[in-house]
């Protein structure tokens, strides 16, 4: 029987809770297969080793899950160690050398969920985010000078390369080939940034000659917000730099009903090393340890690591079980207006798992 050799890295804050449920039901859902298994290696990296170590992970830390088949991440961010640490020293350190270049957030209302838009039910609303994963605006370059003098100053500078833009809009370009609907829409913002952005521009017209099926349009970034508000149903596939597309998917997850919902994947499509599926939500040290942390995100990013490591029935499975649950409105955690704890949403949707017959 295959294995699956998993990196499990919970991180901080509700990461821990739900990547425990998230395991428990991909644990479940291999039972119900019965044709893989997986194994879970589990590192303790994250702010609490940094308050011990001085350090987010080991050294070495990224060798122990280079040969990883995947790594199933859960969130970085401690109320007592500054932002900049936490995310540079935990998850920018795995996806930049790992070439996680793009970032994938595909977002939709799920059964049972009601959108912040009036008039959205569900089907008015079915996007997938690239997210540009490598470079632009979380290039880190920049760097300060004359500090805590009244001179100080400090910059922070978007670095666009050809290979680097070429490669994530040709992605979105195949992904939104593999959706019904064909389209995409590139986000810029060339008006103002004339530099890069008029880059990522050409490019895009050079990229888009190679899928004459696929149609597709370009947005500035401001009135995009417009456009996902007011306009849900004309978009399908979207692309964007990691900057933009960071914000843009906040708001996507907002308009989807929660942001306790959303997936993501890291993904390095050459394969050259492992990717990461984390949910989008953060620590949210609020309500760490309350025990009503919405799973759901971890459990629809699992569905995410499931098809790519090929598994595309069970991840099919996985989500007609989550969407079942999510379906029934006692089965929502506070995120979502309801009252249910972590605990029963993983069990319902292991109980969903086993009980269905399909
Ligand atoms: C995200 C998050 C991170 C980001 C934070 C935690 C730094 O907002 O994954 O969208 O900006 O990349
Ligand atoms: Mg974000």
């Amino acid at each position: 029987m295959k294995t699956y050799k998993i990196a499990a890295i919970p991180g901080d804050g509700i990461g821990k809770e739900v990547i425990a449920a998230g395991i428990e039901v991909l644990n479940a859902l291999a039972k119900r297969e019965g044709r893989f298994a997986f194994k879970f290696d589990h590192f303790d990296w994250g702010s609490d080793y940094y308050k011990k170590h001085g350090v987010m992970m080991p050294e070495g830390g990224r060798e122990a899950i280079r040969n990883h088949d995947a790594i199933f991440f859960g969130a970085v961010g401690a109320p007592d160690v500054p932002d900049h640490i936490t995310l540079w020293g935990l998850r920018l350190a795995i996806c930049q050398p790992f070439d996680q270049y793009a970032n994938v957030r595909p977002t939709r209302i799920l059964p049972g969920i009601t959108s912040p838009l009036r008039n959205v039910t569900g089907p008015e609303l079915d996007w997938v985010i690239v997210r540009e994963n490598s470079e632009g605006e979380y290039a880190g370059v920049g760097g300060r000078v004359h500090k805590g003098l009244p001179e100080e100053a400090a910059t922070d500078v978007a670095l666009f390369t050809r290979a680097g833009v070429a490669r994530i809009i040709r992605f979105a370009f195949n992904l939104a080939r593999s959706r019904p609907r064909k389209l995409l829409t590139i986000v810029t913002k060339s008006n103002a940034q004339r530099h890069g952005m008029v880059m990522w521009d050409e490019i895009a017209l050079e990229v888009a000659e190679e899928f004459p099926d696929v149609k597709w349009d370009k947005m500035l970034v401001d009135a995009m917000t417009m456009r996902m508000t007011l306009k849900p149903e004309t978009l399908d596939t979207i692309v964007a730099t990691n900057l933009h597309a960071d914000i843009l998917s906040d708001l996507a997850a907002a308009l989807a009903g929660s942001l306790g919902i959303a997936p993501t994947a890291n993904i390095n499509p050459e394969r050259k090393f492992p990717s990461m599926f984390e949910p989008i939500h953060g620590s949210a040290f609020d309500i760490t340890g309350k025990g009503i942390a919405n799973p759901t995100g971890t459990f629809w990013t699992a569905t995410m690591m499931l098809d790519h490591l090929g598994e595309k029935e069970a991840g099919a499975r996985l989500m007609r079980a989550i969407e079942r649950v999510t379906a029934d409105r006692n089965l929502h955690t506070p995120d979502l207006g309801g009252k249910a704890t972590t605990r029963q949403v993983t069990d319902a949707v292991i109980k969903s798992i086993e009980g269905a017959n399909e």
